[in-house]
């Protein structure tokens, strides 16, 4: 079975650690959206890996990572994690994948997402600023320069002429020499070369093989373009569409769904935020869940965990399970509250307004569960974390529809509860490590 991984939550769910964790079982891992706005923080024995663009997969020799054609990559992104790797000792050689149809982030989007925040002074998206937006714009405005054009290099000249030109208009000031923007491309493609590919194809011959592969989403399905609370979202389909769309596959190559999400909540950004909390008790999740951005160090608005939330989600994705991550950063708190209905002009709803402006209106209706004293940290078996937290994540998973497969307990690896019984469980025990 493949198997996809993605955030069930406003991104930030820690996708990077469950994928990391199951990769031993699967063969390829393939990402299908956005760009290097992710950050998939991976801690193993300790050694901190923040990757942006290139799956956590790589940190396992033997598995293949692919970059599907729904990703728009920022060559200097890519080649500065590469390096960056590689001084680690991680060297991709022929592990990696990246489709001829992936648009590329040039220099102007970058001042052009920059420009379109300004503009929109109290209303901006507070984006990333890596120009994902308007890499986007080019590519649904079928003007974008993807990979595939870097190598095959004939109509390159003429295209980064009239796209650069074109944008010097828009940015004004530092006009930026479309010869220099072209040498640059050149010198990035040559180096590219050897990894890009047909990735539908290559894809479709290993799923024949019976070859696994995950596939891992970035960002998370209330970020999503169309399902999340547009405007403030991501410019990609961070859910389940995005797989079909952004790698070339059917959507029966997709066998099980994995929906992450944090055991509280958490967003960077403007947008509604039902749970948020701006008090001391939001501070203290930010600095015990360490929330802070793995790509821009922005700090997180906290919340607690919205099940209105995740209930959404698990139907946009078709979500089989969750892991739930970062159980162990509730540890010492006298009371949880889970969200399980939203108050909308006196009226009690239990699904998620298809709105952004009714969701902003809503006000949480809480539950209150008794917080647990022994910590969870680093616990690994279900039976061995107190009684309450067990609670907890049963009220979780009611609330939520799904059941919780895994329940992370720290950074490592290592820290992490599988459930045997569980969709996840049963799964891996059929499909041993490589
Ligand atoms: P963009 O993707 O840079 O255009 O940013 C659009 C919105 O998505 C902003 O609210 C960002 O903070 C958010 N965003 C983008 N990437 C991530 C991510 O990896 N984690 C969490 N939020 C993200």
């Amino acid at each position: 079975m493949n198997i996809a991984v993605l955030g069930a939550q406003w991104g930030d769910e820690g996708k990077g650690k469950i994928v990391d964790l199951l990769t031993p079982h699967v063969s390829i891992v393939a990402r299908y959206q956005g760009g290097h706005n992710a950050g998939h923080t991976v801690y193993v024995k300790g050694q901190k890996f923040v990757l942006h663009l290139i799956p956590a997969g790589i940190l396992h020799p033997g598995v293949t990572c692919v970059i599907g054609n729904g990703v728009v990559i920022d060559p200097h992104a890519l080649f500065a994690e590469l390096d960056e790797l590689g001084r680690h000792g991680v060297e991709a050689g022929d592990r990696l994948l990246i489709s001829d149809k992936a648009h590329l982030i040039l220099p102007y989007h970058r001042e052009l997402d920059l420009l379109a925040e300004a503009r929109r002074g109290e209303r901006k998206i507070g984006t990333t600023s890596r120009g994902i937006g308007p890499a986007y714009e080019d590519k649904i405005a079928r003007r974008g320069i993807r990979v595939g054009d870097l190598v095959d290099r004939a109509a390159l000249a003429e295209e980064v002429r009239e796209n650069v030109e074109a944008r010097n208009h828009l940015i004004g000031g530092s006009a930026l020499d479309w010869r220099a923007v072209l040498d640059d491309l050149l010198t990035l493609g040559e180096r590219m070369r050897p990894w890009v590919g047909d990735v539908s194809l290559f894809l479709a011959q290993a799923i024949r093989e019976g070859r696994p592969v995950m596939f891992e989403g970035a960002q998370g399905t209330l970020l999503d373009i169309d399902h999340g609370t547009y405007p403030y979202v991501t410019s990609s389909n961070a859910s389940i569409g995005g797989v079909c769309t952004g790698l070339g596959v059917g959507p029966r190559a997709i066998g099980g769904v994995l929906g992450v999400a944090k055991a509280y909540l958490t967003r960077v950004g403007e947008g509604p935020l039902p749970t948020e909390l701006t008090g001391a008790m939001g501070d203290r999740l930010r600095d015990t869940g360490q929330e802070y951005g793995a790509s821009t160090g922005r700090p997180r608005r906290c919340g607690w965990y919205d099940a209105v939330a995740v209930r959404y989600a698990v139907r946009i994705n078709g979500i089989d399970a969750l892991a739930l991550t970062k159980l162990d950063v509730l540890d010492g708190l006298d009371a949880i509250q889970i969200c399980t209905a939203y108050r909308l002009h006196g009226r009690l709803i239990t699904e998620w307004p298809s709105d952004t402006a009714l969701l902003a209106a809503c006000e949480p209706v809480y539950e209150t569960l008794p917080g647990w004293e022994a910590p969870t940290k680093g616990v690994r078996r279900f039976d061995e974390l107190p009684a309450a937290a067990r609670q907890y994540i049963a009220r979780l998973e009611e609330v939520s529809g799904v059941p919780a497969a895994i329940v992370s307990t720290g950074s490592d690896r290592d820290e992490t509860i599988v459930r045997d019984d569980s969709v996840v469980g049963g799964w891996l025990t059929a499909r041993p490590r490589r």
